[in-house]
């Protein structure tokens, strides 16, 4: 689904991305753990070209996005991306806000990006807030909403970047639910996260970002309960 080949990013002269390589396949859920500062933000955000790398290819779905003359607005479509914050438009109903992008693309007439809409509510049941607006809906709500405002789109692969981290304890769950639904049906994922359990319950593989670096991968259980490097085993100790 994407490869990843000697990645690397600056700011300034400072190295946040230090030659990654790594492919994705479709149908994995890629975990992305580690400390604070380490380039988890930024190889996320890089993978869709919300920062544009320094060195090295993304290739996404056969295509090198990072060559000339990509539509780099297509390919987003294609990357759904959650972040902490939910970045609905206020003034829009939650209808509105989730058909505002298909329609404007023309992707579908209003019509059928209304049904569509309806459907990606109901599965995450909130249908009955179709005509709400943000102001009016809970943060795990909201998160639920801008979830599916990706899913509108029809994305092949999802991208989250710490998207339970800013909800109250109460309303994580619910929006972990909805993430391991769309994991079931075979969604393509990677998803920076601080839940641990989840985590350790739907990942098929987890990064350990340290540095810049993916400096341990594997699946949960080799990751979390056989830890290879002196920094995972620290960072765990942490946040387990
Ligand atoms: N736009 C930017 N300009 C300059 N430096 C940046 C920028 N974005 C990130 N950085 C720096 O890059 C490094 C990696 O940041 P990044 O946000 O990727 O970390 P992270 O692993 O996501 O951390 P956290 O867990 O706190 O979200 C940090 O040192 C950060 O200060
Ligand atoms: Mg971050």
């Amino acid at each position: 689904m994407i490869a990843v080949e000697k990645l690397t990013k600056k700011f300034g002269g400072h190295l946040v991305l230090d030659n990654i390589t790594e492919t994705i396949h479709a149908g994995e859920k890629i975990a992305i753990i580690g400390p604070s500062g380490s380039g988890k933000s930024t190889f996320l955000r890089c993978l869709n070209l919300l920062e544009q790398p320094t060195g090295g290819r993304i290739i996404f779905d056969g295509t090198d996005i990072t060559g000339k003359g990509v539509d780099i607005n297509k390919i987003r479509q294609q990357m759904g991306m959650v972040f902490q914050h939910f970045n609905l438009f206020p003034h829009l109903s939650i209808l509105d806000n989730i058909t505002l992008a298909p329609i404007q693309l023309k992707l579908m007439e209003k019509e059928e990006a209304c049904e569509e809409a309806l459907r990606l509510l109901r599965i995450v049941n909130l249908q009955e807030k179709a005509d709400a607006y943000p102001g009016q809906l809970s943060g795990g709500q909201k998160q639920r909403i801008a979830i599916v405002r990706s899913l509108a789109l029809k994305p092949k692969m999802m991208l989250f970047d710490e998207p339970t981290s800013a909800l109250d304890p109460e309303m994580v769950g619910e929006v972990l639910e909805v993430m391991k639904g769309l994991a079931d049906e075979g969604m393509t994922m990677a998803v920076v996260t601080h839940e641990m359990g989840f985590a350790r319950e739907v990942a098929t593989r987890v990064f350990f970002v340290d540095e810049g670096h993916i400096l341990e991968q594997g699946t949960p259980v080799e990751v979390f309960e056989h830890p290879k490097h002196a920094r995972t085993k620290e960072f765990l100790s942490k946040v387990l």
